[in-house]
């Protein structure tokens, strides 16, 4: 293992762990290592809960060089089998309970995953690395962890944690394991904080896909408070890219902000939403369905990325704008109501009526 400020090179042939590869961002990572790197072997680690979907990788599952394992990242014998059968080099760790408003009903849960899950990973990479070269632990976080900020500053590398849900006080406390394991056991790692993602595959609990989901049903679009709280939003391919690039030629030892530079007042995206699929679906009142529901609990009033590092370091650029990438994920949804369909019937109905309407 070795720590520092040494540029990660690339290795022709490397055994990757990917956890939370069925999930929504995930499964887009799963399927550009796989497709992109022959050379590696990617054994896609999940708890496949109810956000993790192998519809997701159905056009890479039987790839030679892509694995699933249907597993808990608690379970360290689990890991420990892992790490030794298939000689790990690399992590990438995506795997976490990822809903704000779940971790306001249920935080334990997201201890367990983001916290206990990280460390029990973090644990099994220092065993199996200790005489090892070219690894890499990379940790993939959330902007959530600096709170909120007022305009015009933007979050940086350097901003200070404030987290303020569950959801965001459990990934906070995951990047500083993380961070204490490179500190005192010299494990060789990258973080990076990325800002709210959206695209194919996102489970409908999130606000853009809701939000589609009803508009396209005809449903009530919840809008918590005024509408008035700001997300910068990213398209997920462009993170995948952005994680692509830093686990190939990050720094080891740094962090990045990922953001997509495109902030929005919730209650605008949601008009330009309705204005997008008013045109795809030949409607014209959509805006109708908007409802000003109860406010979440700690609600943060703005989040925004400061992505200097990685757009000067290594280039990056987000490719797509807000406007092109609801084009395409709209497209999506509309192509795939079958995969909408089946996560929508059943437990879902149960717990979207509970979160928003009865409470
Ligand atoms: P997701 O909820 O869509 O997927 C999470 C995946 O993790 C699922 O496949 C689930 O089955 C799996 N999982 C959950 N608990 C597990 C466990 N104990 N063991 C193994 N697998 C488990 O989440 P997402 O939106 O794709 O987010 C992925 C990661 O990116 C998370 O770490 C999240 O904090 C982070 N992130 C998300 C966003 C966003 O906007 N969605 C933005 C920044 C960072
Ligand atoms: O910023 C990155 C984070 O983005 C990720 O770390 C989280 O995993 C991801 O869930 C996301 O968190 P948010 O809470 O910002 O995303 P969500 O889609 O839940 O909400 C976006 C905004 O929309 C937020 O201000 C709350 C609001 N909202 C959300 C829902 C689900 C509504 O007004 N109505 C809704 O029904």
């Amino acid at each position: 293992m070795a720590a520092g400020n040494i540029k990660n090179t690339i290795v022709l042939e490397r055994n990757i762990l990917i956890t939370g590869g069925a999930g929504f961002i995930g499964s887009h990572v799963v399927r550009k290592f796989v497709l992109k790197y022959p050379q590696y072997r990617i054994v896609n680690l999940d708890k496949l809960t109810y956000a993790g979907n192998l519809e997701n990788l159905k056009d890479v599952e039987k790839r030679d060089n892509y694995l699933f394992v249907k597993g808990d990242i608690a379970d360290s014998k689990l890991l420990h089998d892992l790490f030794q059968e298939y000689s790990i080099k690399g992590v990438i760790h995506l795997a976490a309970e990822s809903h704000v408003d779940r971790s306001i009903s249920d935080p334990l849960s997201f201890i367990q995953t983001n916290v206990v899950g990280t460390v029990n990973l973090l644990n099994a990479a220092v065993h199996y690395w200790q005489s090892q070269t070219d690894c890499l632990f990379y940790h993939i976080s959330t902007d959530e962890v600096y709170g909120s900020i007022a305009v015009p500053d933007l979050f940086t590398e350097t901003t200070s944690y404030d987290p303020k849900s569950p959801y965001s006080a459990s990934k906070a406390s995951s990047d500083h394991f993380v961070r204490a394991y490179k500190n005192t056991y010299k494990l060789p790692i990258i973080i990076s904080n990325c800002s709210n993602n959206y695209g194919p595959c996102q489970f409908p609990e999130k606000l853009i896909p809701l939000c589609i989901h009803n508009i396209h049903s005809e449903k009530p679009l919840p809008i918590y408070g005024k509408g008035e709280n700001i997300r910068d939003w990213l398209y997920v391919e462009d993170h995948a890219s952005a994680i692509d690039l830093l686990f190939h030629e990050g720094t080891v030892g740094e962090t990045y902000n990922i953001g997509g530079d495109n902030q929005w007042k919730n209650i605008t995206l949601v008009r330009l939403l309705c204005s997008i699929m008013d045109r795809k679906l030949g409607r014209s009142n959509s805006e109708n369905l908007i409802e000003f529901v109860k406010d979440r609990p700690g609600h943060d009033a703005r989040y925004a990325i400061d992505a200097c590092k990685i757009q000067n370091e290594l280039g990056w650029r987000p490719r797509l704008d807000l406007e092109e990438g609801l084009e395409k994920t709209i497209d999506w949804y509309l192509e795939n109501e079958d995969w909408l369909e089946r996560l929508t019937s059943g437990q879902y109905q149960q717990y979207y009526q509970e979160q928003y309407f009865n409470r």
